[in-house]
């Protein structure tokens, strides 16, 4: 799985950490209160003055991390084609040295995968992740996961529609950005078996476009300096403007998201046999019922796999590591 667990004394530390450190974002409380993970808002942030953020470095690090974690392809993609496999399709053959050299002449869009795991990026990316945290204290007990990706593109790049399985913070850091959003919560957007589906992780997982969208998209325009909060599994489609764009998206889940994660699976997988009928988000204790089901059942079936392995093996059953 891309990303990295933190454990609760992990990501305390950080914000004990954070609150002496120097502030880089600016997290309005009062937006943090009456929309945190329930709708987007604008934040600012003093990115664009940091020393390893200017576009410079960005594109030293693209060229210093595994190739593995830098995509590309071309910028200019229908905003309601399939998000998983636009990489792919949309290469029109480009190599990765042509998309990093003559990013503006070929109109190309690079995506840096996790540059936190980069040694001289990982503080900085903590540090910021960190001031989230502080920012989200009031409302989430911590943050046990994170993924942060770069994204570099030409003027009139597109990212597709789509939704992610976490919350985020997209910070802009040179040129525009317009982030069309919608509200997870909108059955007309997703209906809530499409949100459940989201969690099969199969290759259809995630809701497609449709023509209902547009009349229900929030709009936000991004400038360097600002960015927009993404609640949990909050739909988006994203254009750069007429200028080259730079900017960075830091994605996060809690424990609460995680049980609402393995509720959405328990109603997807249970559905077929008459559960999962009651909307996730309805009732916080059937949720938590719920993602306690979803773990045991996964629990099970891991246990299950180790005793089939190690019999056609012919030998004992491994020890249980879960
Ligand atoms: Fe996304």
């Amino acid at each position: 799985m891309l990303g990295t667990r933190i454990t609760d004394n992990e990501f305390h530390a950080a914000l004990r950490q954070a609150e002496r450190g120097t502030r880089w974002l600016d997290i309005d409380a009062d937006a943090m209160r009456a929309q945190y993970n329930r709708a987007g808002f604008l934040v600012r942030h003093r990115l664009a003055e940091h020393p390893l953020f200017t576009a410079d470095a960005l594109f030293r690090l693209a060229r210093r991390m595994p190739a593995s974690a830098v995509k590309h392809r071309l910028g200019s993609v229908p905003g309601n084609t399939h998000f998983d496999s636009s990489i792919e399709r949309f290469r029109g053959g480009l190599t990765l040295d042509d998309a990093l050299d003559h990013l503006v002449e070929k109109r190309a869009y690079v995506a840096l995968y996790n540059p936190e795991k980069d040694p001289e990026y990982g503080p900085a990316i903590q540090g910021f992740l960190a001031e989230i945290g502080l920012a989200a204290r009031p409302f989430e007990r911590f943050f046990n996961w994170y993924s942060t990706y770069v994204f570099i593109s030409a003027h009139d790049a597109v990212t597709p529609y789509h939704m992610d399985r976490e919350m985020n913070f997209l910070l802009q850091i040179a040129g525009r950005k317009t982030v069309q959003l919608w509200d997870p919560r909108d059955d007309i957007v997703m209906r809530p078996e499409q949100r459940d589906h989201l969690f099969s992780f199969d290759a259809d997982a995630r809701p497609a476009w449709h023509d209902g969208l547009p009349a229900r998209a929030r709009v936000f325009e991004l400038e360097p300096g600002l960015g927009v909060h993404h609640p949990f599994i909050a739909p988006h489609l994203v254009t750069t403007g007429q200028n080259f764009s730079i900017s960075l998206a830091i994605t996060y889940r809690t424990p609460g998201s995680d049980v609402m994660s393995d509720a959405h699976a328990f109603n997807d997988r249970l559905r077929p046999y008459g559960l999962g009928r009651i909307p996730v988000g309805s009732h916080p204790a059937v949720d938590i019922a719920k993602a306690c089901a979803m773990r045991g059942l996964r629990a099970a079936r891991q246990a299950l796999h180790r005793v089939r392995r190690h019999a056609k093996d012919g030998g004992a059953p491994a020890p249980d590591r879960s």
